[in-house]
């Protein structure tokens, strides 16, 4: 693999070179398929994006995004759902050609996740795929597990997720339990990803899963299989 890992200062600097490696992708080819992620991670990334394109710096009209997850049970007038969020933070704000986020309420999820298999598979796939970390290793919503799930699926969140979560909820029992995300196989065939991790609390997570043995138990620890990966860090 080539995994590159930048330590940055602060938040600050990683926003603006997620941002700026993000950019490059979108310059250089005009109708990039990106993949797209929610968290607290992304916020900066996303407002320099909005930045670059408010001046006039960034064409997004040919760009078509692909989300990693959505809540079960949220939809995209729900401020907790990630549709809400994509839309808060980046959508309203560029002229992205076309938007996709799984999901949370489709009344038949098993077909809603064919769908979104089928869609990124049209799409002709990611050209580069965003993440953040979660505590236990996941990625998108792939929690730890006995195997690395292929394609979009539906997971029941671990309880120190839904713990992590909680803080942007009213309540601890008004975080979903559930959620639809997508399967390891489109992140991994993406042809880059850029995963973004900020705080002294994710440094032990990024140790074992970039350091440590790969295995569904620390899901982020497959990307040590992919081709090109750039892992940057802030501690504060
Ligand atoms: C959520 C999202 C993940 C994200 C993770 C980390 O669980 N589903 O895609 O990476 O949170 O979030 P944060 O960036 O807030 O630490």
């Amino acid at each position: 693999m080539t995994m590159e890992f930048i330590k940055v200062k602060n938040y600050d600097e990683l926003s603006k070179l997620a941002a700026q490696i993000i950019s490059n992708q979108v310059k250089e080819k005009e109708n990039s398929v990106l993949g797209l992620a929610t968290g607290s991670s992304p916020i900066g990334t996303y407002e320099n994006l909005v930045n670059e394109y408010k001046n006039g710096n960034l064409d997004f009209s040919k760009v078509t995004s692909v989300n990693l997850d959505e809540y079960i049970g949220l939809d995209e007038n729900n401020d907790q759902s990630y549709r809400y969020f994509m839309n808060k933070h980046l959508f309203s704000h560029i002229n992205i050609k076309e938007t996709f986020v799984p999901s949370g309420v489709n009344a038949d999820m098993e077909a809603e996740c064919k769908a979104y298999d089928k869609k990124i598979e049209d799409l002709g796939g990611i050209d580069l795929q965003l993440l953040g970390i979660g505590l236990d290793g996941h990625i998108g919503f792939n929690e730890p597990d006995e195997i690395f799930e292929k394609d979009t699926h539906i997971v029941t969140l671990d309880p120190s997720t839904i713990e992590a979560n909680a803080r942007f909820f009213n309540s601890i029992d008004d975080v979903p339990t559930k959620a639809i995300t997508m399967g390891m196989l489109p992140i991994m065939q993406a042809k880059k990803v850029l995963l973004i991790a900020n705080g002294q609390n994710k440094k032990d997570i990024l140790d074992k899963a970039f350091y440590g043995p790969i295995t569904p138990k620390v899901p982020a620890s497959i990307l040590q299989l992919h081709k090109n990966v750039t892992v940057i860090f802030s501690e504060n």
